[in-house]
């Protein structure tokens, strides 16, 4: 994603080799990125740790002496992609026999020494947890030994570590503010993979978007797997741990980074409809500069197939949620997570979520096949009995209906002024650059004077269902 923020967790940015230009010497490090926006930031730490041991980055996998993936295993098809890169680098490893091949991320903590062992696909097996020990593990293999570190830690959030900025553009980055999930919905992987939930202290936090604000970055997007559920110096009953010290919830963790800097946008992801309280609607309402857009994932729209998945809320406490969201911040955007085809989904169930596509009417989706996870839940307790062509069925007419939702939101933008974000210029003409709005519509325009990095006026002609297009107003 290189790192384009096209939503929070997603697998849609799949396989990106990121580097930065620093100096040449030591060993040359490639390193490629699967899965969630936490993935990629968490690829920055990876790198951060690495080049302080004195490895240098490079784009080209050809020329590395250590390739590390960080992986995805939230669907069967992001683990399957996986592996076939892995066999890939298997093959160039055979006319390089000192190359390193490391697994890092969700899929090393799910399959621990399977790909090391049995599969035989790669040399080293790091976990979420363990980056700090890379230099060590990489140490082992260079020696002739397999290295594995799959251990998962109640406290580990890489507070201490400045990510080394993998993103290309200089005005995006991402900040992790917790790590790990306690919710256990009953399909998800990722309790499994990413271990218990522990929050990252809020100085800490604040620090590091002061830090990326005078590198000249002008949007911080917050990650959490729920980041309502951030709590510094609480324990989940809501006890005060420390009482000499104050505490700090998701709500005021906000206003904290919305202080760093008026011109500095703030953005989050992901909201959990369980958790979400006013008070975080009202710091997005109090503050210009943290953006009017929500990423608030429905999963279904029937309330026995929200039991079923252990989502914590019904369809009427979600739209609660939703009226809550457009009483305090009316226009605000709002996007969402659908999964169809999850285990005994009826017709009638599969109605319920177009149905409630209707009335929330989102800005965007991700919209996904169920897909059955090992351990999981779902996994131990239900059949995964919705065929595939029904499955493909429910989500083609889940991907139109949504397409007419995004259509008619963009249209009733043409003829607004909005205020735009220069992120990059746009993939086909250097004349043009491509931002968002505050409500994070993706808007391309001609760029005149303006650079990315800036903050344009736009006036918005024309659209698509993903996108807007317009003209700066000079002012
Ligand atoms: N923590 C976030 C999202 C994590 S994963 C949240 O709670 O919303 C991102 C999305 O992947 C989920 O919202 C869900 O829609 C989808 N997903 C997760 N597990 C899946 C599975 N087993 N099959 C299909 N989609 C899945
Ligand atoms: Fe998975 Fe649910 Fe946690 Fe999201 S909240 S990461 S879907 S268990
Ligand atoms: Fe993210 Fe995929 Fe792991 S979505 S948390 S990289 S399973």
């Amino acid at each position: 994603m290189g790192i384009v923020l096209d939503k929070d967790m997603d697998e849609s940015r799949q396989g990106e080799a990121i580097s930065m230009d620093n100096k040449e010497g030591g060993k040359k490090l490639y390193l490629e990125s699967y899965g969630c926006a936490m993935n990629f930031s968490d690829s920055e730490v990876v790198a951060s740790i690495l080049i302080n041991q004195g490895f240098s980055t490079t784009q080209e996998s050809a020329e590395a002496d250590v390739i590390l993936i960080n992986t995805c295993s939230i669907r069967e098809n992001a683990e399957q992609r996986i592996r076939n890169r892995l066999k890939q680098f298997n093959r160039a490893k055979k006319q390089r026999p000192g190359l390193v091949i490391g697994i890092l991320g969700c899929m090393a903590e799910r399959l621990k020494t399977n790909l090391l062992e049995e599969e035989k696909l790669v040399d080293l097996v790091a976990g979420p947890d363990s980056y700090r020990d890379l230099p060590g593990l990489i140490e082992e293999v260079d020696g002739g030994q397999k290295a594995v570190n799959v251990l998962l830690s109640r406290d580990e959030t890489y507070a201490d570590i400045s990510p080394v900025r993998l993103d290309k553009n200089g005005v995006t980055g991402f900040v992790s503010i917790t790590r790990g999930c306690d919710n256990m919905c009953s399909f998800c992987v990722v309790p499994f993979t990413r271990g218990r939930e522990r929050s990252r202290d809020p100085h800490t936090i604040v620090q590091e978007c002061g830090a990326l604000f005078n590198a000249g970055y002008r949007e911080v997007t917050l990650l959490g797997q729920n980041v309502d559920s951030y709590r510094w110096n609480m324990t989940s009953k809501g006890e005060i741990k420390d009482e000499t010290k104050p505490t700090t919830n998701f709500a005021q963790l906000l206003e904290m980074v919305a202080a760093v800097h008026p011109k500095l946008r703030i953005r989050f992801s992901t909201s959990h409809p369980k958790d979400m309280t006013d008070d975080v609607l009202h710091a997005i309402a109090k503050h210009d500069n943290i953006c009017n857009y929500i990423h608030l994932p429905v999963q279904s729209g029937n309330s026995d197939v929200l039991k079923k998945m252990n989502r914590g809320y019904t369809r009427e406490w979600y739209m609660n949620r939703i009226e809550a969201i457009n009483r305090i911040i009316p226009e605000c955007g709002i996007s969402t997570d659908i999964i169809t085809g999850f285990c005994g989904e009826t017709e009638e169930q599969h109605q319920d979520t177009l149905s409630i596509m209707r009335e929330v009417k989102y800005d965007a989706a991700y919209m996904y096949k169920y897909s059955e996870r090992p351990k999981t839940l779902a996994e131990r307790k239900y059949e995964d009995d919705i065929p595939e062509e029904v499955k493909q069925k429910r989500l083609e007419q889940i991907i139109e209906l949504q397409h007419t939702h995004s259509l008619a939101i963009n249209k009733e933008q043409i003829g607004k002024v909005l205020e735009v974000l220069a992120e990059t210029e746009s993939k086909r003409s250097s004349d043009r650059l491509m931002g968002r709005t505050d409500r994070n519509h993706k808007v391309i325009f001609d760029r005149k004077n303006a650079n990315v990095g800036d903050y344009v006026m736009v006036r918005i002609t024309d659209c698509t269902h993903a996108s807007l297009s317009g003209e700066i107003v000079e002012d």
